[in-house]
């Protein structure tokens, strides 16, 4: 593996999810693999469990860890090619890439969308022009489009749950069925979480995968292909085994709030039709918007399992890259 930005960078889910998993147990396995090597972490947007996670990975691996958040401390970058750069951006992609190359032997990028320019977000300029200047593999921090980092922990924590069942559930006739669902929220928020795990979960293939949200709220259909989609969100849920929960804005009209139906938050109620579903999000949540607190309390909700497993994906995805670099 040279760069991590998609699941397009990864030859095996299966195995990586593994590799992670085996991490879990013995997470200081390969704690020389990255002696003597250096990763920037560099935050352009906040976060809580990405920039830990990674951190306690790159550590659990002998690397050096610096984060640093650009976003608030570093100089405003400018991306563009040719840019005259006479309004507030200061330090040109260009111009910062290639020292952060020279400092770091991986860099760990995190970008959020604008949600005013489709194209700009949708053509991943930002992590793209890091990987086109700094010369060292670039891992994804969360960007416009995606959060493999996060959709890769997703799967490790549902083949984590299909490991740890009884045996006689280990050999459930029938495919899972995963189900992601939107949910409300005040703000308009990025599709990236729901497009990487639509994109994981069509790539895994291991699964019954519908997507479930109002009308109007389409994801990009180059993540989405493969997944049933329904505006029926009762329809959806009917047997499933993990419900994934999350909200996002639209993506044809770029970056709106069309319906905000508070209807559409997860309740007990409605997973009644499920297959005594487990519950999945992120995180951040907000509580009795997207998810009731009698959900996300319960012994089905997953979350902080899924939050706590970020180190293991970063860490099976670092081991990958330190041995490619190592070559
Ligand atoms: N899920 C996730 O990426 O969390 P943070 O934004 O806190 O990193």
């Amino acid at each position: 593996m040279q760069h991590f930005i998609s699941v397009n960078n990864v030859h095996n889910i299966d195995a990586l999810a593994q590799k992670a998993l085996a991490y879990k147990q013995n997470p200081f396995a390969d704690k020389h693999l990255g002696v003597g090597k250096r990763i920037g972490l560099l935050f352009l947007n906040p976060s809580l469990r990405t920039r830990i996670s990674t951190q306690i990975a790159a550590e659990n691996l002998g690397m050096q860890v610096l984060t640093f958040n650009v976003g608030n401390d570093g100089w405003k970058l400018e991306f563009e090619e040719e840019a005259i750069m006479s309004g507030t951006t200061v330090e040109h992609i260009k111009d910062a890439a290639p020292i952060l190359g020279n400092y770091f032997d991986v860099i760990g990028v995190r970008s959020f969308p604008s949600l005013t320019n489709k194209e700009e977000d949708y053509s991943e300029h930002v992590i793209k022009q890091f990987i086109k200047y700094a010369g060292v593999p670039v891992v994804s921090l969360e960007t416009a489009t995606l959060h493999p980092l996060q959709s890769l922990t997703d799967i490790i924590t549902i083949k984590e749950q299909v490991l740890l069942a009884p045996p006689p559930l280990q050999k459930v006739s029938r495919k899972l069925k995963i189900v992601l669902t939107w949910a409300p929220h005040i703000k308009p928020l990025p599709q990236c979480v729901a497009n990487s795990f639509a994109q994981w979960i069509n790539a895994w293939g291991q699964a019954d995968f519908v997507i479930t949200h109002p009308e109007d709220y389409e994801l990009d259909e180059q993540f989405t292909k493969g997944a049933t989609i329904t505006h029926n969100q009762q329809e959806a849920l009917k047997d499933a085994d993990y419900v994934y929960v999350k909200n996002w804005s639209t993506y044809h009209d770029y970056g709106k709030i069309y319906s905000n139906d508070p209807s559409w938050m997860l309740t007990p109620e409605k997973l009644k039709v499920t297959q005594n579903a487990k519950i999945m999000h992120c995180l951040p949540v907000r509580r009795n918007v997207e998810l009731s607190d009698e959900v996300l309390d319960s012994a089905n909700s997953l979350v902080t399992q899924e939050a706590s497993n970020r180190v293991w994906a970063a860490q099976a995805v670092l081991a990958e890259i330190l041995k490619n670099t190592n070559k």
